[in-house]
Parts: structure tokens; sequence; C-alpha cells
């Protein structure tokens, strides 16, 4: 059930291997501190710049972090900026959870489910950026329905994202990448923020490979990187 009482269908594992004694030591310990108050936030109208001691420049969302490298990357290198992390593999928490001890500062809060739920309770221009990175692709047809990105994912990223702010995704599945293009250009604003095709091969400085990603690599599959801008000047929400 989501905190708004419809139910919510959630389509990825939740547990893998079991945890090792330290690694559950550190979820029992660590992660509630950490935790983002989905059940308690008012719907679309929480400012999540409330949820960190320090009000941070800025508040980015990572949908799916895995690991968590490229999230604890983003806080560790970007120290004005607060993240949230989605993802509701424990073992992936628990990953991220390890890597934060390289993070100064208490600027990361978890959600350790499905990032629809925190989608529903930001308030609209609440977010400089979202990362979406090599989401699950759902390859069969009739699973396609399944997959986060979606006509309607696509335009409440919009209406989260600050004016300027940016939606980064990457995936390294053909016909994930045809469905994610015909989505976010079917939408009227989002603009792409490339200037030649290297934009879609090759990352960014400032966007370190991920777990999935070196994986996809190793297995012959190469990613494309897709980054796309709200523009600066918008009256629309
Ligand atoms: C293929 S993995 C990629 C992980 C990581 N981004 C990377 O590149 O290494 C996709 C991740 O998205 C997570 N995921 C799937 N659906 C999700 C949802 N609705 N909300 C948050 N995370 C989700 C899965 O648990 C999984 O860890």
């Amino acid at each position: 059930m989501s905190d708004h009482g419809e139910e919510r269908l959630f389509f990825g594992r939740r547990k893998g291997r079991p945890l090792r004694a330290g690694m559950q030591r550190r979820v029992d310990e660590d992660l509630v501190p950490r935790l983002v108050p989905v059940e308690t936030a008012p719907a679309n109208a929480t400012d999540p710049r409330d949820w960190f001691p320090q009000p941070p420049r800025a508040v980015w969302l990572e949908i799916g972090f895995g690991g968590g490298e490229h999230l604890a990357w983003q806080a560790q290198h970007n120290p004005d900026i607060a993240l949230i992390g989605c993802e509701p593999f424990v073992n992936g928490v628990a990953s991220l959870l390890r890597h934060l001890d390289d993070v100064e500062g208490d600027r990361v809060r978890i959600h350790p489910d499905d990032a629809r739920d925190v989608l529903d309770v930001l308030a609209p221009q609440s977010l400089e950026r979202i990362f979406v990175l090599h989401a699950d692709p759902w390859p069969k047809r009739r699973h396609h329905y399944r997959r986060i990105i979606q006509h309607e994912t696509v335009a409440r990223f919009y209406e989260l994202l600050k004016p300027g702010g940016i939606l980064r995704m990457a995936t390294d599945d053909p016909g994930y990448l045809v469905w994610i293009l015909a989505r976010i250009t079917a939408h009227p604003d989002f603009r792409w923020t490339g200037t030649s095709m290297a934009d879609f091969t090759e990352r960014r400085d400032d966007w370190p490979e991920t777990r999935y990603e070196a994986k996809a690599k190793r297995e012959g599959r190469m990613p494309a990187y897709l980054e796309f801008r709200k523009p600066a000047q918008t009256c629309q929400g």
C-alpha cells in the first residue's frame, strides 16, 4: 500500500543474498536516521530541503541507485547539495550506507522502496537534478508497463524539476532507449542538452560509471547517455 492509500505494485526484487552480519548491523543502525519520512510528508507539497539539518543549496534525486556508487560520488563532489536515493533492493541500501562513510555532513536521505512514493510527496520545482541510470529495461512487451519511464513519470519529473533543472538517464538496452526517447521527446518542453553524437555515447566528466554500467560494458553492451533540461525560463510547474 502506498502512503496515499492506493495499492501500488512494485516489480523489482527487494532481497538478494542474505546480508552479512556487518551489513545487516549497518542497515539496522544507520538507515533509520536517514529515512525519507514519506508516511508523514504532505502529498505534492513537501520541500525536501526541510529533511536536512543544514538546508542545502539544492536537492537531487536518484531513482534505483543500485550499489550507491554514483549517488555517493555526487554527494562527495557536490558539498552544497543534498541527495535523496530510492532503492528497494536491501543489499543496495547496505552498499550505499557503506559508501556514505566517505561523505561529509548529513546530506543523504534514503527511501528503501518504490521511488514513486517520493515523487508523490515532493512539491513542484523542488529538485534540481533527477538521475535514472540503467533502470530495469523489462524487455518483454507484456512487461513494458512495468518500466519506470512512462509518459506520466516524465511529466512528473518535469513538474518536480526547478527551471533549468536536469534529468539524466542511461540505458544499454536498445529497445528501452527507443522507448525512453519516444517518451521524452513526446514531452513538449524537455530539451536535450547535447550538441553532438558523442553526447549520447560518452559520459560527461561529472557522471561516474555505475556498477551496472561496468557490467554491461564487460558483457559487450554499450550504454547510451541521455541528458535533458527543463528550460530556465518557464511559466509552467
Ligand atoms: C539495473 S539496476 C541499475 C542500478 C544502478 N542505477 C546502476 O546503474 O548500477 C536498476 C535498479 O533500479 C531499482 N528499481 C527498480 N524499480 C524501482 C523503483 N520503482 N523505485 C526505485 N528503484 C527501483 C532496482 O532495484 C535496481 O537496483
